[in-house]
């Protein structure tokens, strides 16, 4: 059989297909019509998040059997085009927990600390001491919005830290997240009660704008992190609650197109720290999702069940 690749994956990933007797063709970067000719012959198609897997797409792959996405957020990929034709469609959802809440936590102290402006300026010669008066996370109270793999992993993480946890996450019982020490609240009260808010939700119609201008002006003075995806915090309204001081700072991983724009308002925003995407970036997640992916299309090709479909 025959699997396109056409986000980078790990080697151990493209190895584990052609020890399975696989051929792996990879086309990194490609869109348009340049994608709709690579992938018309292939079986198996494995992305990250770089790759728009469309109706046209699936319209033009008439011989695949699987998409695998090595990784966790499937909103690149259109599955209802894909039950239509037929396509299994399967992720990594464990591989790159650990690596994404440990973003969310650097870019939490990154926010709260300056760490990013404060070493721009000493690069640059500049001994800016005076300039920086960070906030401790030890003792505030961090909101979780979507207390699901990644989102309980940050919980944890940061109550070792010393924070109070409150949580909103419709989906989830009050049961569970008592567990982790966390108070489930309605949205209202995590973005009343949060000075640190970090949301860790996929990007469905009910998430898009999740946070837009009325729920930044109640967590007013917090600081916000996105490492979750672009599109649930609006960023036009992120950037501008940054900028007028009605937040204290915002650290952003995910951006609602990508790569993103230079003329991206987040940019411009000195209290805004931002990342190209970089919760994954890990050896150990790259490694963990590019196998788990791999195995999920050899078995699809071998009829057998496929785990994370
Ligand atoms: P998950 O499915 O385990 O958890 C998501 C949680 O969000 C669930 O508990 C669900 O109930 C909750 N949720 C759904 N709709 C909600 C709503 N309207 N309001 C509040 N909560 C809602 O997913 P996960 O593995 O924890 O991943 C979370 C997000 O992080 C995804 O968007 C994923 O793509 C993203 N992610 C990003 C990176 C990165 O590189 N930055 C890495 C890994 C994951
Ligand atoms: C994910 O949803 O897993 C992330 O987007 C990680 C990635 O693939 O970069």
């Amino acid at each position: 059989m025959k699997v396109l690749v056409t986000d980078p994956i790990a080697d151990a990933g493209l190895e584990r297909l052609r020890d399975a007797g696989h051929e792996v063709e990879t086309a990194y970067d490609v869109e348009g019509d340049a994608l709709l000719s690579a992938v018309s012959d292939a079986n198996g198609l494995i992305v990250r998040s770089g790759t728009e897997v469309t109706e046209e797409v699936f319209e033009a792959a008439t011989d695949l059997v699987i998409v695998g996405r090595a990784g966790i957020g499937v909103d690149n990929i259109d599955i209802e085009s894909a039950t239509e034709h037929g396509v299994i469609v399967a992720n990594a959802p464990e591989g790159n927990v650990r690596a994404a809440a440990e973003h969310t936590v650097a870019m939490m102290f990154a926010t709260a600390r300056s760490i990013p402006q404060a070493h721009v300026r000493l690069k640059g010669g500049e001994w800016a001491k005076g300039d920086y008066l960070g906030t401790e996370l030890n003792g505030k109270t961090l909101g979780v919005v979507g207390l699901g793999r990644v989102g309980q992993e940050v919980a944890k993480k940061l109550d070792s830290l010393g924070m109070d946890l409150v949580a909103y996450d419709p989906y989830i019982s009050e049961d569970r997240a008592a567990q982790l020490g966390a108070e489930l609240v309605d949205l209202d009260g995590c973005l009343e009660r949060a000075d640190f808010l970090t949301v860790h939700t996929p990007l469905t119609p009910e998430t898009e704008n999740l946070i837009s201008d009325e729920e930044l002006a109640q967590l007013e003075g917090g600081y916000l992190v996105n490492c979750a995806r672009g599109g649930v915090v609006d960023e036009d309204a992120l950037a501008a609650a940054v900028e007028e001081g009605v937040l204290a700072g915002a650290a952003v991983d995910v951006f609602a197109d990508e790569p993103v724009s230079p003329d991206n308002p987040l940019l411009e925003v000195e209290d805004a720290v931002v990342t190209p995407h970089l919760g994954a970036s890990t050896e150990a997640a790259q490694e963990n999702v590019a196998t788990s992916t791999a195995d999920q299309v050899v078995a699809a090709f071998a009829e057998e069940p496929v785990v994370n479909a």
